[in-house]
């Protein structure tokens, strides 16, 4: 396998020309509405990020990745893209875009943007050109348009559920007022599916990823990966009929939009743009596939690498952790590509409360399931009985666990504060997402990962801007906010600042040895120069392995391990 050895400067051009620089970065994702507000708005924009720049240099990531910062009118926090080459004005211009790329790379940071090709937004010129055009033009091929069912064609064209809830067809109303054909939404009725087997969608793409690798964007995250094409018959299958035919259906790639095979030619092309630019432009596929379909995502043919998953669904146990890595870091060695990690992003319940949530949480009411759609259904559990202290204190230890693992560790902004998620001081008429709507608020949905981030302890909206919050923050933002953590020794702040800086410097070939601990809650493993990473999942206390301890999640106790905690060593 290659080795990343990182180099002492961080914006060494030896460091930053690594055509492996991805392998092993520690990748920091940017929820751009909610991070910092320069103008203050209400609304995080691109210059609130650049003007943080020094605090992400303090945090020592390798790289940003940022969510959707496309013109949008936010009916799905931005993955409703209206203009895939250009800037929400809300949210700055091209040339702030280029200052704050600028100013990363200035710092040693790497720009991994976001990319969306399953679907538009309905506002997107070419869907507006497919609304006023008629049945059969060239304008609706580039969407999927369908007659409906039944005698008026009122009936959609099958009976398949959105992923937000609510069916996957929208009906529209044609040119000449009469009610028309369905198009395809397999999320949002704002985000209608592209056709992929049209050449002009293809072409506009490569062109999108040529427009922001030649503003100096050095990567790519590719939104639902596994949904781009489609195989859509004169006759669809009923949902009953797709569940009828079981896994085979997904591990065969014979679902009608999900995880179909013919989706990597895309990826083909795209690397061979990707390899235009030196060093080559990297991508990380967010595709929730089956765990035996994942390595095709990752191939170096393809995107490079894809998102696991597998951790963030597990529970705080020894067993799932180590199984779950073991069976990774060899899917991502016969892949070529590097393993991924991550607990936290801006669909997901925030893991330092799915870690405090009763084991057997279900999801019935308050603080709901992260992510909307049957297949995204994480733990859910009660506000109410969200153990704080200890979500805090494993989802710490976990962290340091993810750091010390070979591969890429993927972080979502307010991880790092121990953030948890705000759940029901979030008012029903405040809500933003479209999944709490669709789904009639059985799911709350995924602002309470969305909230803007807490920098000041006192202040308009906690110091993210001079204005407002979008969403609103809860009064106990105020003790999880930077300010707060910077006075406090020991704050998770300083833990991801102490661990991520050690990081750099400890990374080794990717690999890792399991030690044999003598106990089933406590795993231990060496990575091959030395460091190694001792976790105790249980209550009793651990003892160390030897070597000296450079970092701990929680303090040790008499030189052992206390439970539900992380001590690294050398
Ligand atoms: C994104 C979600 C988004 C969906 C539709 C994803 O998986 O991460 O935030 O709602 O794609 O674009």
């Amino acid at each position: 396998m290659p080795t990343t050895a990182t180099v002492a400067t961080r914006t060494d051009a030896s460091r930053m020309d690594d055509p492996n620089w991805w392998r092993q970065a520690s990748v920091y994702q940017i929820y751009p509405r909610s991070f910092a507000d320069s103008n203050g708005d209400g609304i995080g924009d691109l210059n609130g990020i650049t003007a943080k720049v020094p605090y992400l240099e303090t945090l020592g990531i390798d790289a940003v990745w940022l969510s959707p910062f496309y013109p949008s009118a936010l009916a799905d926090g931005g993955y409703d893209v209206d203009d895939y080459r250009n800037v929400d004005p809300r949210l700055g211009s091209l040339e702030d875009f280029d200052r704050m790329a600028h100013a990363l790379h200035a710092a040693g940071i790497k720009l991994i943007v976001d990319i969306v090709p399953n679907h538009s937004s309905d506002r997107h010129e070419w869907f507006r050109e497919a609304l006023a055009a008629p049945k059969g033009s060239a304008a609706r091929d580039r969407y999927i348009f369908r007659d409906g069912l039944g005698e008026n064609g009122d009936l959609p064209p099958s009976d398949w559920e959105s992923v937000f809830g609510g069916p996957a067809w929208e009906r529209i109303t044609e040119p000449d007022g009469t009610p028309g054909q369905w198009y395809m939404h397999i999320f949002a009725r704002e985000q209608p599916d592209f056709n992929w087997d049209n050449p002009e969608v293809r072409d506009d793409f490569l062109k999108t990823l040529r427009f922001w690798s030649d503003r100096g964007v050095d990567g790519f995250r590719i939104d639902v990966a596994h949904a781009l094409t489609k195989n859509l018959e004169d006759t669809l299958p009923s949902t009953a009929d797709l569940e009828a035919q079981g896994e085979a259906l997904y591990l065969e790639g014979r679902h009608p939009y999900w995880d179909r095979d013919d989706v990597h030619d895309i990826y083909a092309q795209w690397r061979k743009v990707f390899n235009e630019y030196n060093p080559p432009r990297t991508a990380v596929a967010e595709a929730w596939v089956h765990a035996d379909r994942r390595a095709r995502y990752a191939s170096p043919e393809g995107l490079g690498q894809a998102f696991n998953f597998d951790l963030l669904q597990a529970d705080f146990d020894a067993a799932q952790f180590r199984g779950t890595i073991t069976k990774n870091l060899a899917e991502a060695d016969a892949s070529g590509a590097s393993s991924t990690w991550v607990f936290s992003n801006h669909d997901v319940v925030r893991h330092a409360t799915r870690y405090g949530l009763p084991a057997a949480a279900d999801s019935a009411g308050g603080i709901m399931a992260g992510q909307a759609g049957k297949q995204w259904l994480l733990t859910g559990g009660r506000q109410q009985d969200v153990d704080v202290e200890l979500g805090l204190r494993r989802a710490r230890a976990a962290s340091l666990l993810m750091f010390a693992l070979p591969g890429s560790a993927y972080l979502y902004q307010g991880e790092e504060l121990g953030l948890q998620e705000v759940g029901c001081e979030i008012a029903d008429s405040e809500r933003q997402d479209p999944s709490f709507f669709r789904n009639k608020g059985v799911e709350i949905g995924r602002d309470g990962c969305r909230v803007p981030l807490p920098w000041t302890t006192a202040g308009s909206s906690f110091g993210f801007g001079a204005g407002g919050s979008h969403l609103p923050q809860p009064e106990w933002f105020a003790g999880s906010s930077v300010e707060a953590q910077e006075a406090k020794e020991g704050s998770t702040l300083a833990l991801y600042r102490t661990a991520l800086a050690l990081r750099g410097e400890l990374q080794a070939a990717e690999t890792l040895e399991w030690l044999d601990t003598g106990r089933d809650d406590v795993l231990a493993f060496r990575r091959p120069n030395g460091w190694t990473c001792i976790t105790n999942f249980g209550t009793e206390p651990a003892g160390l392995p030897d070597g000296e301890v450079l970092v701990s999640s929680s303090p040790l106790e008499a030189g052992t391990l206390p439970g539900s905690a992380t001590a690294w060593l050398r």
